[in-house]
């Protein structure tokens, strides 16, 4: 694992586009996994400023986002849909058919998840996936677990979780209770990773997903079976490394 540490979140923001725009410039036509919350929000608005200065092409680049909210439609203003778009596609020259979000409303679920894995290999693997971290762990909605499932899948939703999110909602009530999320092998799959994470409240979580024993309680810890992983940290988050 490669960890950069930064001095702030302004600059763990800036540090991440640019490693995202460098990829970008290497392969035009990038498969970029992508997360929502508020970690990479910073990131986003760089990636955005590079493009309104003529950095960044974004025409031929791919996105599959992590993960959405079961119940939740795209117009929903918290779905993940509504962030995304609001956040970063509409900001940038992304053509829309190169847009894959998991259907929070599908009727079928495991035709869903099938629909999104087979569209990933299509689109021939993510190249780049960016990853935020729960205060517990999770990566996408793979919550801390017994056992943790490879492939897209429906989750519920963990107690730590749906609280952490309710700041997002008037109402702990409407906080739904299960998302859609890519699975463990399929974020695994990714030939690079970058993990961001910001803050003293997850400092514990850091020190675990680097230091501690590989443990699907604390999934993030997974990461250091793979082979390509940068973690960008600020000094808050790092302070207990
Ligand atoms: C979001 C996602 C989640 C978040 C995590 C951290 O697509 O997959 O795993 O990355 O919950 O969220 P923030 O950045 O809001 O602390």
């Amino acid at each position: 694992m490669n960890v950069v540490i930064v001095k702030n979140y302004q600059e763990l923001s800036v540090r991440a586009a640019q490693l995202v725009a460098d990829q970008i410039t290497r392969k035009k036509n990038i498969v970029l996994g992508l997360a929502t919350g508020q970690t990479p929000v910073g990131m986003y608005q760089g990636l955005i400023k590079k493009y309104k200065k003529g950095e960044i092409d974004f025409s031929q680049v791919v996105t599959f986002n992590l993960d959405e909210y079961y119940g939740l439609s795209p117009e929903h203003p918290q779905s993940y849909h509504y962030f995304m778009w609001d956040t970063f596609f509409q900001h940038i020259n992304i053509n829309k058919e190169k847009i894959y979000l998991l259907n929070g409303i599908t009727d079928n679920i495991d035709e869903e998840c099938q629909r999104f894995e087979d569209l990933i290999k299509k689109r021939g693997g993510i190249d780049l996936q960016i990853l935020g971290i729960g205060d517990n762990g999770h990566l996408g909605f793979n919550e801390p677990a017994i056992g943790l499932k490879s492939k897209t899948h429906l989750v519920n939703l963990s107690k730590a979780t749906i609280h952490a999110n309710v700041k997002y909602f008037n109402d702990i009530k409407e906080v739904p209770r299960q998302a859609l999320t890519m699975g463990i092998g399929t974020i695994m799959k990714a030939e690079k990773i970058i993990l961001l994470a910001s803050g003293r409240k997850k400092s514990p979580v850091i020190v675990k997903t680097i230091k501690g024993p590989v443990s699907t309680e604390v999934p993030a810890t997974v990461l250091q079976l793979h082979n390509e992983v940068t973690i960008i940290l600020d000094q808050d988050v790092a302070s207990k490394l």
